[in-house]
């Protein structure tokens, strides 16, 4: 699969046509960057007119920083890309690719699916953001299933480049072909997936995370600050460059198997005193508000997610060039 195509620019694989981003939210206006950076043209569809509009505000202001930190060369020339459309007919038409970015519901995918086989997109390759729903699940049985398939993106999208391809059982080897062309061609990481699972890779590594983090603070092991302190100033300076495989195969002299005989019974013996299945309760979701409000109030929410992106700009103009594997 890897070569088809490989490193044609994405207005040569598209020929010119546009792409349409359906859904502008947060995970919409970010695919909108990636698009428009890339020179191709955007139509932009959100069911809610009032959403497009706060898109676009929201891309001027981040193609600003983004140019503030060598990002972007001209966000005037990427902006005018975009074009907002009222109608998801108007959005698609003559398109060659749509990302699909409505909220993470089952029946609203199902249905805007339904609604795009009825305008007969007779060619239209659409990606998914889901985060978790596989595709399967909102196209089975329709005729333009084997057109779909899941591009899952990290927020936000022109900052973290990673995207997880999941075609489902029904979606064609080119459609699959096409997505991993076009994603390489916008210099994104990409990852297949190889069977439908619900969360894909990315999500089901959070979340063996963020299960152990949730009962490290129940059983009152450490405090939510230490063991951000542990990801932060610990597991997440290898993880920010390699991945937990390449870690463990520098970190034994001889190699991954010589990691795995030396600790392979620890991390069992890990792994079986979590047995139990239990959701977070609510008692422990207050004490971690508690402690996390404690540290950043409510109101800091919003100034501290802009922080965290500038700080991704600065790490992102630092990786700048380095090539996608
Ligand atoms: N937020 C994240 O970190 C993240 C990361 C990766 C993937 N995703 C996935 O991306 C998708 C969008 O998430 P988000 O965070 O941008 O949500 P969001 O709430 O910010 O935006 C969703 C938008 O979809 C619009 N919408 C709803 N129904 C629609 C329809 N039928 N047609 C057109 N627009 C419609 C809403 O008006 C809204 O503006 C979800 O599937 C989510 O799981 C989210």
């Amino acid at each position: 699969m890897r070569g088809l195509e490989g490193g044609m620019k994405p207005e040569e694989l598209l020929k010119g046509r546009p792409v349409a981003v359906i859904g502008a939210g947060l995970v919409g206006a970010g695919w909108a960057i990636v698009f428009a950076q890339a020179g191709l043209q955007v139509r932009i569809y959100d069911a809610d007119a009032d959403a497009t509009g706060r898109a676009l505000a929201f891309i001027t202001a981040q193609l600003k920083e983004l140019s503030s930190f060598g990002l972007v060369d001209d966000p005037i020339a990427i902006a005018a890309h975009l074009k907002p459309t009222y109608q998801l007919a108007e959005a698609v038409e003559g398109a060659a690719y749509a990302q699909e970015s409505v909220l993470e519901r089952v029946e609203l995918k199902r249905g805007l699916m339904q609604e795009l086989e009825e305008i007969g997109t007779s060619d239209l390759v659409i990606g998914s953001s889901s985060s978790g729903i596989p595709a399967s699940a909102f196209t089975r049985g329709l005729k333009i299933s084997s057109r779909v398939l899941v591009v899952h993106p990290v927020n936000p999208p022109y900052l973290v480049p990673v995207v997880e391809l999941v075609p489902s059982p029904e979606t064609s080897p080119a459609t699959v072909e096409f997505a991993d062309a076009l994603m390489r061609g916008l210099k994104r990481s990409v990852v297949h997936v190889r069977k439908e699972v619900q969360g894909f890779v990315l999500n089901r590594l959070q979340s063996a995370l963020l299960r152990e983090a949730w009962a490290l603070v129940e059983d009152g092991v450490a405090s939510c600050e230490d063991i951000d302190r542990t990801m932060r100033d610990g597991l997440g300076w290898r993880w920010s460059f390699m991945g937990p495989f390449e870690t463990i195969d520098l970190n034994a002299p001889g190699g991954v198997a010589d990691y795995a005989n030396r600790l392979g019974t620890l991390y069992l013996e890990i792994a079986q005193s979590r047995t139990h299945q239990e959701p977070w309760s609510a008692e422990l979701i207050s004490k971690v508000e508690a402690e996390r409000r404690s540290v950043l109030s409510q109101d800091e929410l919003a100034s501290r997610r802009a922080w965290r992106d500038r700080r991704l700009m600065a790490l992102a103009a630092e990786r700048k060039g380095e090539t996608m594997p």
